[in-house]
């Protein structure tokens, strides 16, 4: 209900924003998306109703969200031009460096027919977001193996639709795995939307000039890809691999908590969260389904759970409050399925588009909404006169 939870008037003083989108409490680790707790959302929904509820505010009926899904899966396909940009890229551009350029260049094509001050189309940018990033980020990987471009497949769910234009290939048919559509799907909702995050932030300020939403998403894509922030995930498998074994963990955590060592254990710890991020745990039990299921023995999955239970039993994170977050667990079952690390925060970014653009609707549906501008805290000195060059 409105008002079930009190905030502490210091944090609304600072808050940036006010939103009805996503309550996160990070001393106690919960995590609402429009008031649906996050672990009966991954368990129940689907990130199709996910999205319906994120962008429109209620789980949607049976009719509401057929309706939803069809409205999203005609809009997959990408102009074919949009093709010709993947050809400017080096064969091993990072997919989130193609990913910020081709989502950017949206803008050139739909930039002209998208008045922000309208709804409908307002919604109609959000569904073509919605429905073209895993166009996008599949090409983005073909790209990267030499393959072609595969063109969605309208029989298929979304998630299903996105798995088939990544590892499909035009010589044989491709039979979508249920277990690895499951898997992706609650991967997908749980990177849905998460507050004002660093990259959600940047698409409401940069939303906030009035900027188009594809040219919005394309700057909040351009910051999640940092290591600190969404790139934690590709960060997280390549540390746990760098371990390679259990009986190297404790040098690492050493290493995490030396001040002189700029290492940090990729996948823990969080701005908000000083509790288990509720991601990760729903993230660790999804693990040990997948691998199951696809009979996979990774043993980087027992260096996660040991470094998680000898982290989680030293005072420095005890202390500091750090706990694994959703990056820590997510890569395991992604290399599982079959994607590099280098796709990692490719699908984070395809996830979070969702999250970003109900953020930007709410923003832009807010007719007191005024131009971001943050203030700073001058450091400089003080006035004083010019010193001409001859006197310098
Ligand atoms: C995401 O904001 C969001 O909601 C983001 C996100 C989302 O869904 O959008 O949840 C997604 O970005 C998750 C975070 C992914 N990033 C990582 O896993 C990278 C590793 N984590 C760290 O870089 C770090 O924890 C941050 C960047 C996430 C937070 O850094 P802060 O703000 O410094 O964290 P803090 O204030 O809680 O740190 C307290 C102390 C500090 O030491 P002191 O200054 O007190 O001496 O703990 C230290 C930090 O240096 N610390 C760590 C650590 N994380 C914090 N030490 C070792 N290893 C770590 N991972």
């Amino acid at each position: 209900q409105t008002g079930a939870f009190t905030f502490d008037p210091g944090f609304t003083s600072t808050a940036a924003c006010e939103s009805a989108l996503t309550y996160i409490d990070g001393d106690e680790g919960v995590l609402l998306h429009r008031g649906y707790s996050i672990e009966e959302l991954s368990e129940q929904s689907s990130f199709m109703e996910v999205a319906y509820l994120l962008t429109e505010g209620e789980l949607p009926s049976r009719e509401q969200l057929e309706k939803f899904t069809y409205t999203i899966t005609r809009h997959t396909m990408v102009h074919e031009q949009l093709a010709q940009f993947f050809r400017g890229f080096r064969r091993d551009a990072h997919p989130m460096a193609i990913m910020c350029g081709v989502v950017g260049a949206l803008s050139a094509f739909y930039h002209d027919s998208t008045d922000i001050n309208d709804p409908k189309q307002r919604e109609i940018a959000s569904h073509r977001l919605i429905a073209k990033m895993p166009t996008i980020a599949a090409m983005a990987y073909k790209y990267s193996v030499g393959q072609p471009f595969m063109y969605p497949d309208n029989s298929l769910s979304y998630t299903g639709n996105f798995l088939r234009m990544t590892f499909g290939v035009p010589a044989e048919p491709y039979v979508v795995n249920p277990v690895v559509e499951r898997a992706l799907d609650r991967i997908f909702i749980l990177h849905a939307d998460h507050e004002q995050n660093a990259s959600t932030s940047t698409v409401r300020l940069a939303g906030s000039s009035g900027a188009n939403p594809f040219a919005c998403i394309a700057a909040g894509i351009a910051c999640l890809w940092g290591p600190a922030h969404g790139g934690a995930n590709e960060a997280a498998l390549n540390m746990l691999r760098e371990i390679g074994t259990p009986d190297r963990i404790a040098h690492y955590i050493e290493r995490a908590k030396d001040k002189n060592d700029p290492f940090r254990l990729m996948g823990f710890g969080h701005r908000v969260y000083k509790n288990y991020d509720p991601r990760a745990t729903v993230m660790q039990k999804t693990v040990r389904e997948v691998l199951t299921a696809l009979n996979v023995n990774d043993p980087i999955f027992e260096v996660a759970l040991q470094l998680e239970e000898m982290a989680l039993s030293d005072s420095y994170f005890i202390e500091k409050k750090l706990f694994p977050n959703v990056d820590f667990y997510s890569g395991i079952i992604l290399s599982a399925i079959g994607f590099p690390t280098s796709m990692f925060t490719a699908l984070f970014a395809l996830a979070r588009t969702v999250g970003w653009i109900a953020q930007w609707i709410e923003m832009i549906s807010d007719p007191e909404q005024k131009i971001g501008r943050p203030r700073q805290l001058y450091t400089g000195p003080a006035m004083r006169p010019y010193v001409p060059l001859s006197a310098r």
